[in-house]
């Protein structure tokens, strides 16, 4: 029998997998609070690695791992060719552009400046668009505030942030999900443990949600 391998996306998402590991009884390799990266399970032959959510789909896409968990927002960002396989229905929220709300007319001005940690992302929803992509790597609510852009496009899940900051959703672009990937090659050559591994954690996922 083959080893399968799995890329999760570190943080929010290894935490919300952990719980699902545990429902469905096959959690008995993590070691939460450790800071190994790579874990075995011997009873499933399934080798866990845990890298940043953006580099899941490099490592999927590259073969290295089978199948990877990461956030939607990821996969459109990245373009990785790989498939979808799962929903999982946690790590819900949605993208939005957001500022203070005397910009709600920021698409009449000229030469819009979005801050963004996604600028594949805010490009393709612009398109035509008179814009210019300011990218960050993190706090992109300060942005407006200290003036640097006019609006911002990031996630938003309960939307404290924004709250805290003074900001609101000016537009609602698309809802996000945490998700399932595959690797192509993985899909056809090791098909019948992919398909038993993904069932087992939509079990979870339905008793865990
Ligand atoms: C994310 C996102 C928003 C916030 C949304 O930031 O970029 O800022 O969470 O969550 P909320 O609506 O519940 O407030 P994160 O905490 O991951 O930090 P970063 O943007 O600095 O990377
Ligand atoms: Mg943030």
């Amino acid at each position: 029998m083959e080893w399968l391998t799995v890329a999760i996306a570190k943080g929010r998402i290894e935490k919300d997998m952990n719980k699902i590991f545990y429902e469905i009884g096959m959690g008995d390799w993590i070691d939460q609070g450790s800071r190994k990266l790579v874990f075995e399970d011997h009873v499933n032959l399934i080798k866990y690695i845990f890298v940043k959510p953006v580099d899941v789909v490099t490592y999927v896409e590259k073969g290295v791992a089978d199948l990877g968990v990461v956030g939607k927002d990821v996969i459109l960002e990245q373009e990785g060719d790989v498939y979808e396989l799962l929903d999982l229905q946690f790590g819900k929220c949605t993208f939005a552009v957001a500022s203070f709300p005397q910009n709600k007319q920021f698409r009449l001005k000229n030469n819009i400046r979005i801050a963004t940690k996604y600028p594949n992302i805010t490009k393709k929803y612009f398109q035509k668009e008179d814009i210019e992509i300011i990218p960050l790597n993190g706090s992109v609510e300060l942005a407006p505030i200290m003036g640097l852009s006019d609006v911002i496009v990031d996630l938003v899940e309960t939307g404290n942030t924004l709250k805290a900051n003074g900001l609101v959703v000016l537009e609602e672009m698309m809802p996000i999900s945490a998700k399932v990937i595959c690797n192509k090659v993985s899909y056809r050559f090791q098909y019948e443990k992919i398909m038993s591994y993904t069932r087992k954690i939509s079990e979870g996922r339905e008793k865990y949600n």
